[in-house]
């Protein structure tokens, strides 16, 4: 079994040598390793069947870095790291050049965070570079939330996981393209994206179709985030009457709900969400591991209402959702 520890000495010497550590963010946990390193980097993708192509964030101590590892940083990408670093967003800037290719999946960017987790921000100020970490799940799986998700996700394959308790935010950093004229959103997350509008004082574009944007984005994979028992997304009605049908067929069904109206059905596991967008993304990858690995035949989830707060929720169920009721 890996260590758990808050170990920073350990984790410092793992890292200067080469080798893989899993680390808390406010977000999600990550699995670093030095970014000015191809070969750690290297070691990233493998540990997580990634494809090579797909670029990783750099995580940094704050914005005196950014120049380090971006060749121009816009007035706007100072604005947003004043405004919301150390935070859960992330900012896409022209790469330097000597940032590896590794890094960055062959581009000419570079995707730049300073997380707020106060054990990885000491980590970083002690390290002195940048950390490349992408999620610490394997490729296509629900995102970690706590140390514990990184040992069930990679046991011995890891010497250690710094313990950080449980993820505050839940879900992944909001990502933020700053390579043309118009700031463009590439993944909804921690921060929302008014929050970002209101400092730029302009409307954030929405990124394209991935296979027609020149960026890859692997979040964008329609794939990501999902668990490995059928997750279907519906309105309350539908789900409970879904519920029902499957469970008269024999089937082991648990309905996820945030309504607080009774739900007429006996058969069924009820695990009940929070009501507001803040409490159910901080949870919704625990539960959905938790609810995963072969308890149940198919998971039927309440949809969450449509509105901006919950962007981020419902971008994370759109692609962890195997269809709709
Ligand atoms: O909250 C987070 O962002 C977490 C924690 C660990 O920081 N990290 C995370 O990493 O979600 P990952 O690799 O699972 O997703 C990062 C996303 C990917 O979709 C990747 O393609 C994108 O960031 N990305 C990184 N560098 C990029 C670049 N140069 N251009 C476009 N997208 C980039
Ligand atoms: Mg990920």
């Amino acid at each position: 079994m890996p260590t758990l520890s808050t170990d920073l000495d350990q984790a410092l010497a793992l890292l200067r040598a080469g080798e893989l550590v899993g680390i808390p963010t406010e977000t999600v946990y990550g699995l670093a390793a030095d970014a000015a390193n191809p070969a750690a980097v290297a070691r990233i993708f493998a540990l997580k069947g990634r494809p090579a192509d797909h670029p990783v964030i750099v995580h940094i101590a704050g914005a005196e870095q950014l120049s380090d590892w971006a060749r121009e940083v816009p007035d706007a990408a100072w604005k947003l790291a004043e405004a919301f670093w150390p935070g859960s967003l992330t900012l896409i800037l022209p790469r330097q050049p000597w940032v590896t290719d590794a890094v960055t999946g062959g581009q000419d960017s570079v995707g730049l965070r300073a997380p707020a987790h106060p054990l990885t921000h000491e980590l970083l100020c002690r390290f002195g570079g940048g950390l490349a970490a992408p999620s610490a799940n394997q490729f296509g799986h629900v995102s970690p939330t706590t140390a514990a998700h990184v040992v069930q996700e990679f046991g011995d394959r890891l010497p250690l996981v710094l313990d950080g308790g449980p993820c505050r935010v839940g879900v992944e950093s909001t990502i933020v393209g700053l390579l043309g004229p118009v700031p463009t959103l590439l993944r909804p997350g921690g921060v929302p994206a008014e929050a970002i509008e209101a400092v730029l004082g302009c409307r954030l574009q929405h990124h394209k179709k991935p296979e027609t944007a020149k960026l890859r984005v692997s979040g964008l994979l329609d794939s990501h985030y999902a668990p490995r028992t059928p997750l279907l997304v519906g309105p309350i009605d539908a789900v409970i009457n879904e519920a029902y049908r499957r469970f008269e067929a024999g089937q082991k069904v648990c309905l996820l709900h945030r309504s607080a109206a009774p739900i007429p059905l006996c058969g069924v596991d009820l695990r009940p969400m929070p009501d507001t967008a803040e409490a159910f993304a901080q949870q919704l990858y625990a539960t959905l591991r938790d609810c995963d690995g072969g308890r149940y035949d198919v998971l039927l989830m309440e949809q969450a209402p449509d509105d901006p707060d919950w962007l981020a929720v419902n971008d994370r169920l759109g692609r962890a959702a195997s269809g709709r009721v």
